[in-house]
Formats: structure tokens, C-alpha cells, sequence
């Protein structure tokens, strides 16, 4: 297909792009991403501190976040009645110069148009879901979301991979270590300003009495924050694991892009989600949660998905003038 490149983006059109990517998830809420606008579109660029993440895994889940803020970008601009055209990491010499992406005079894509709507309601949500299981359709548009994205959803529905990917969350819980357990208190502490995470977003701790049972990542374990309350989370979730064929850096970048269409679309049929990524950070335990018989590919991200109890409130954004800059400003 013939793509032109349209002019340029105006100011208020700059605005709406870059709040929309800002609204993507990200890994702890570090928004690694700062967007710079040319006469050609938007380009995304990863924060270059892997180093101060708290996770192994830094590399990947910085730019998985990024993926998602790309595809949150494409969202927008279908909204405002673009095209658009990704070329993921464009720039040989510049390797955090994750996506560019340029606005075309193509129609814009309908699909991304009406996904728009969902950016606002989107959520992480750690806060119990009801029993009910997700209809088939439903779960049908979700696997064709990431796959339009080019990764796959492979739900766990089998009892012994079921139990197995338990395990797994439990043994990454029991083993994490003690410098990541103390790196994360400082980012959710109340004296860090503002916490990564606030209270009202990290739900309730889950129940004594069956802490390893549930199948939530309590983001806050170890800590005593005050306000959080305690629930019983829903014994058996629906949990899905995310996969890509490559698990390289443009992998990560679809993985990412593929996550935040899912997401978008579960959203928009009153289906919440939370993320169990444990397993994932530890080299050890990684190959593990690939390792169904009939497996796809790398695990890139583990999702528990249901119907939520409870919103919760929209976590903390930086503001879009620290997210946008000039062209070859820091
Ligand atoms: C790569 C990646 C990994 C994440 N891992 C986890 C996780 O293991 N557990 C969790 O509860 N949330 C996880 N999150 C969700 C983020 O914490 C969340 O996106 C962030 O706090 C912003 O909140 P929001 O999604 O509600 O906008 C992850 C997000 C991304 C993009």
C-alpha cells in the first residue's frame, strides 16, 4: 500500500497525542518515555535508566511500556482522523529512539478510531474481581486484538498449567530480592513525591490466611501502608500469558503495543486486568512460564483479567511538559 506523509500535527493535535500516550501503562508507573514532534509525526523515545528500575528485567518492560505509548499515539491519531505508519527503532546510531511515528493521509484505522474512547477508563486494577469467568466471544476479541499486533494471548485454561504458573508467582514472590523488596518501598513510600503507585491503586492486601493463594501480585508485599484494608481476591481468575515470537528489542516494542490494544478493548467490554509479572523477572523462572507443550513463544506479560469489584482512581501522570521536548534536548 502507498503511504503519504501528511504535513504536520498542530499544536492542540500535539497535545491530545502526547496525553494519550502518557495514559499507557508502564512498569511501576515510571513512564520511561519522553516524546519529541517533527514535521513528520512523533517519536518516542525510552528513558535511558534501566539502572533504577527495580526489576532484572528492566530493558524489556521499559520498552514495552513504550510499545503501549505507541500504540496509544496510533489510537489518537485515528481519533483526530490520521493515518499513521510505525518504523520501530528507525535509527540504527540511536538505539532509545524507540518508534517514529509518522502521520499519513491515509484514512484513519476505524479499529484504533473506536478504541479511542477506552484511553480514559483504562486501568490497572488489584482489586478483587467477581467469580464469573469471561465469555468466549469476548475472550476471542482479545486474542485477535494481540494478534493484530503480532503477538499471542495464550489464555491458561488447562488445571496442571493453571497450578504450574501459581507456583511460579509463588516462587518469584518468596525468592525476590531484598535490594528489589527495598527499592520498591522506597518508590510507594508515602514520603516519595508523589508514590509511584498510590494507595488507592494498589487494592487491598489479599486476605491472611491465603496470601500465597491468590493469584494478584500485592505490589506493596512487606510493607505496612496504612488505608489499604484487606480483602479475599477470587480464588481461580482468569490468567493469560502474553507472547511474542522474538524476544528481542523490537519484540518488546510489539509486545507492548499489543498489550495496550487488549487492554483497550477488554476495557471497553467492562473487563479489568492486572498484571502477576513475577515469574518474568527472574532469569530463572522465566523459561518456566513458556514452557506449555504447544507454546507459541517468549512470555512477555502475565495477566490476570476479569470483572472488576471497584475502579480505582487514575494513578498520577508527569506532566505533558516534562514528557514532550525538543528535538535533541536531553
Ligand atoms: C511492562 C509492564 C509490567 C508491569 N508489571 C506489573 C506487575 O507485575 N504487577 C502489577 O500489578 N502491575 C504491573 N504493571 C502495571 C503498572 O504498574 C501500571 O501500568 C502503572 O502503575 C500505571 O497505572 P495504570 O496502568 O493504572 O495507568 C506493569 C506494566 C507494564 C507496562
Amino acid at each position: 500500500m502507498q503511504h503519504t506523509d501528511h504535513a504536520t500535527l498542530n499544536a492542540s493535535e500535539q497535545l491530545v497525542v502526547a496525553a494519550a500516550a502518557a495514559a499507557a501503562p508502564s512498569v511501576f508507573n515510571t513512564q520511561p518515555w519522553s516524546f519529541v514532534f517533527t514535521d513528520a509525526g512523533m517519536e518516542v523515545h525510552a528513558d535511558p535508566h534501566d539502572a533504577s528500575m527495580p526489576t532484572a528485567s528492566a530493558a524489556r518492560d521499559v520498552r514495552l511500556s513504550c510499545g503501549a505509548a505507541v500504540f496509544n499515539a496510533r489510537v489518537a491519531l485515528a481519533r483526530r482522523g490520521h493515518g499513521s505508519r510505525v518504523s520501530v527503532f528507525p535509527d540504527e546510531g540511536d538505539p532509545l529512539l524507540v518508534a517514529r511515528v509518522a502521520v499519513t493521509d491515509d484514512a484513519p484505522d476505524r479499529a484504533l478510531d473506536e478504541l479511542y474512547r477506552w484511553l480514559g477508563s483504562r486501568r490497572t486494577n488489584r482489586y478483587p474481581f467477581r467469580p464469573e469467568g469471561i465469555p468466549a466471544a469476548v475472550l476471542a476479541l482479545l486474542h485477535d486484538a494481540a494478534r493484530r499486533e503480532g503477538a499471542t494471548l495464550r489464555l491458561l485454561e488447562g488445571e496442571p498449567e493453571y497450578q504450574r504458573m501459581l507456583t511460579s508467582i509463588r516462587h518469584a514472590t518468596w525468592a525476590e530480592d531484598d535490594a528489589v523488596r527495598e527499592d520498591r518501598g522506597a518508590r510507594l513510600s508515602p514520603s516519595a513525591r508523589p508514590p509511584a503507585i498510590p494507595v488507592g491503586n494498589l487494592g487491598p492486601v489479599p486476605r491472611p490466611g491465603r496470601p500465597d493463594d491468590a493469584p494478584v501480585r500485592d505490589m506493596a508485599q512487606g510493607l505496612d501502608l496504612p488505608g489499604r484494608g484487606s480483602a479475599a481476591f477470587e480464588p481461580h481468575p482468569d490468567l493469560a500469558v502474553l507472547e511474542t515470537a522474538d524476544d528481542d528489542p523490537g519484540a518488546w516494542i510489539a509486545a507492548g503495543q499489543a498489550l495496550q490494544r487488549l487492554l483497550l478493548e477488554a476495557t471497553g467490554h467492562g473487563i479489568a486486568a492486572s498484571f502477576a509479572n513475577q515469574p518474568l523477572e527472574d532469569a530463572e523462572l522465566r523459561p518456566d512460564v513458556a514452557s506449555g507443550a504447544a507454546h507459541f513463544g517468549h512470555p512477555q506479560m502475565v495477566l490476570r483479567l476479569g470483572y472488576a469489584t471497584q475502579q480505582p482512581p487514575i494513578p498520577p501522570r508527569r506532566p505533558l511538559s516534562q514528557v514532550i521536548r525538543e528535538s535533541g534536548a536531553a
